[in-house]
């Protein structure tokens, strides 16, 4: 959030920070990245936090037990170039500033502050790829409590999306959702899966997204009119003119 804050509020700082980054470990940019992770675990300097998400494998965030980031390095790669950041950094802090307030809050919190023009997008961790050996709990998220939540949502008419989970070929991840047709699943098709492909298979991988009965409501999308194109309470795959209209 810290470094949300700094993007939105700040961003010329931010740009000439990771430029300096970004040109101090040419030459060396294997030990210069473990500098940086370093200093940025003692410090949560959230430039280098920047650093560290341009430059790590697959951008993806991982922190040990005791907090400390401990993603590695993706070192084919230098992390993306200073000038496209800042045009990046510009356009975000553009669109957001004077417009967002940042909270870092559990999610039922923020649910009496939805408003009835608002629409809520939900990313929890998937179960999928975090579900420890209780699959009832993941990345720190109890399914029931996050389904009676929604449920929550659902009765109140509250229009949302909510990323959620997929498959890879045919493996599905995850509890499935009881909502019936009060929700509409979308797969996204999202690359083909490196793991597979390692193994010699040729599977593709799709994210589910769900919207609302709500949300399809509000912007005129009747559930006959969706009928070749999604389903309610199953899925398919998003037809690209569908995607304007979101
Ligand atoms: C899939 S990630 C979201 C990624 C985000 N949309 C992005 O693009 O960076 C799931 C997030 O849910 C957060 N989270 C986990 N438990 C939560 C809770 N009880 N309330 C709110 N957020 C939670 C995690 O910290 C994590 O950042």
């Amino acid at each position: 959030m810290e470094l949300w804050r700094e993007i939105i509020e700040r961003p010329y700082t931010v740009i000439e920070g990771y430029r300096r980054l970004w040109t101090e470990q040419i030459g060396r940019e294997k030990e210069f990245y473990h500098l940086v992770r370093d200093d940025f675990n003692r410090t949560g300097d959230p430039i280098k936090l920047l650093y560290l998400l341009a430059r790590c494998v697959k951008a993806a965030v991982r922190y040990n037990s005791r907090g400390e980031f401990n993603q590695s390095a993706d070192n084919r790669r230098k992390g993306r170039h200073p000038d496209r950041m800042a045009a990046d950094i510009l356009a975000a802090s553009w669109l957001l500033r004077g417009r967002v307030r940042l909270t870092s809050v559990d999610y039922a919190e923020v649910v009496d502050e939805i408003g009835e023009n608002d629409v809520l997008y939900l990313d929890p961790p998937y179960q999928g790829v975090s579900a420890g050996t209780d699959p009832r709990y993941y990345g720190g998220v109890d399914f029931e409590r996050f389904v009676s939540y929604l449920e929550s949502l659902i009765e109140r008419g509250v229009a949302f999306i909510l990323s959620y989970d997929g498959r890879r070929g045919q493996a599905v991840y995850g509890n499935p959702l009881p909502f019936g047709d009060e929700l509409y699943g979308i797969e996204v098709e999202s690359g083909r899966s490196a793991q597979a492909t390692l193994l010699g298979r040729n599977e593709v991988t799709y994210e589910s997204l769900y919207l609302s009965r709500a949300l399809l409501e509000r912007i005129g999308l009747s559930p006959g009119e969706l009928a070749h194109g999604f389903w309610a309470g199953g899925f398919a795959q998003l037809p690209l003119p569908m995607a304007d209209r979101l």
